[in-house]
């Protein structure tokens, strides 16, 4: 058995033909918090990162100064001032370009023996579920990725959207679960489309983002789910790798995993302090300096999943005007939104302001601002990864650091990084 995770390798594909990777994937985070920089990063090192298609067009118009969010409000206008958004549409085809180029820019840059791949959420729902997840799946194979990770849903007909894709048996497949449960509604969809998943990523409770369970997150565990899934997989003779993710925080913690027959590990928090992530300087330094009472489970998203955050999130009893005409992608057919309905209901102040809405958050918005801090459990060790500077805050990390820490590090030991050059101060001479 290896004692460090450098190892061990990931092999997709199956044995003969299939492809090897360092069995480190950087897990999908949105908004653009893994950025196409993190996935090169871990691509070039050998491993696999995640791109996120969360709210695609707005993503696109950030890094390929696009204009298509600017485009959806101007044609949506007349309803900004109405809760009702029964008219908000997307435009298909500018969902399509923009995906497809978001992917082709980051496989242009690819380096490496490692794997590029997107998580795409089945609970954005777009204002037209289905029509939407087709070409945001499609866009993603046209635009080159190595790999889809099929998250937050029960992708029951996600593959059936591909199956026609001449990409797809091309790039490889896996799906998010967090109980067997949702695994063997997945497996029987997935026969439909003769098609079973790459691998499978069980995520447990200390994860960062939405979470795949209810209120009673916290009377699961993942190394319990994990075996769960191993043995049923046995049991039904079924030879798939899996890689279970949230609260992976060392190396260590990592060949635990390995050497209990996971295929590789889904790691993030440890990488939102990264340079290359697209989180705020702001933000990264509140996830160094939070403290574990911070750090809650929320039900302040609109999509119903529970949330872990930081309590000091900004975006927290805000009372945004909805923003559905720029964004909308928590919208479903009907053009409802839970957020619209918890701005209608607060009560109006005393001069006519409204009061803070406690209940939902405008989760495009504030995600578009870097307001939502959302986080792995584990994010108040961040500040025993990287060393504190003179005035108080951290120094950020390299992708390559934390990605070499986690492949090399033994005995649960955190490599620091080397100490920045001090700041020289000139002295001001008159
Ligand atoms: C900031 C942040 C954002 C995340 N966003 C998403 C997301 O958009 N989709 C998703 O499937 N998982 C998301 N996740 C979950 C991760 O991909 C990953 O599975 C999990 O956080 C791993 O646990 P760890 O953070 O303890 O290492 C997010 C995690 C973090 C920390």
């Amino acid at each position: 058995m290896g004692d460090v995770v450098d190892d061990y390798r990931l092999i997709l594909g199956g044995k003969q033909g299939g492809r090897e990777f360092v069995p480190l994937m950087i897990g999908g985070m949105g908004v653009d918090i893994s950025t196409a920089d993190l996935a090169l990063e871990a691509a070039r090192l050998g491993g696999i990162g995640h791109i996120s298609d969360a709210m695609t067009l707005h993503v696109s118009d950030h890094h390929n100064k696009t204009r298509f969010t600017k485009r959806k409000a101007a044609l949506h206008g007349d309803s900004k001032d109405d809760l009702d958004k029964s008219r908000v549409k997307f435009d298909l085809d500018d969902l399509y370009l923009a995906q497809r180029r978001i992917v082709e820019t980051a496989m242009s840059k690819k380096h490496g023996s490692g794997g590029v791949f997107i998580n795409i959420m089945e609970k954005l729902t777009m204002a037209a579920p289905a029509e939407t997840l087709k070409v945001r799946l499609n866009g993603a194979l046209d635009g080159g990725i190595d790999g889809i990770t099929l998250s937050a849903g029960l992708h029951t007909h996600s593959l059936r959207m591909i199956e026609d894709n001449v990409r797809f048996r091309d790039a490889a497949v896996g799906i998010i679960v967090s109980s067997p449960r949702a695994l063997k509604i997945f497996l029987r969809s997935a026969s439909r489309a003769s098609r079973l998943p790459d691998y499978i990523v069980v995520e447990g409770p200390l994860a960062g983002g939405h979470l795949g369970f209810g209120d009673d997150w916290h009377q699961y565990r993942l190394e319990t789910i994990f075996q769960e899934v191993v043995e049923y997989l046995r049991a039904e003779s079924l030879s798939i790798p899996v890689i279970p993710a949230g609260g992976i925080f060392t190396g260590t913690d990592a060949v635990e995993y390995l050497q209990a027959g996971a295929a590789a590990v889904q790691v993030a928090t440890r990488f939102t302090v990264s340079e290359e992530a697209g989180l705020s300087e702001r933000a990264k330094q509140a996830y160094f300096g939070a403290a574990e009472e911070d750090v809650v489970v929320t039900g302040v998203s609109p999509t119903g999943y529970p949330l872990r955050m930081l309590r000091t999130s900004p975006c927290l009893d805000s009372n945004v005007k909805p923003q559905c005409e720029p964004f909308g992608y928590a919208l479903d057919t009907k053009g409802q939104c839970a957020y619209l309905d918890a701005y209608e209901a607060v009560a109006t102040g005393k001069r006519g302001q409204k009061l803070a809405v406690h209940d939902k958050i405008c989760l495009c918005y504030h995600f578009s601002k870097n307001n939502c801090y959302t986080c792995g459990h584990l994010v108040y060790r961040l500040k025993d990864t990287s060393l504190e500077r003179a005035d108080g805050s951290y120094q950020l990390l390299t992708a390559e650091h934390i990605f070499k820490d986690y492949q090399f590090s033994r005995d649960h030991s955190i490599a620091l990084p080397d100490r920045e050059p001090e700041q020289i101060l000139v002295a001001n001479e008159y």
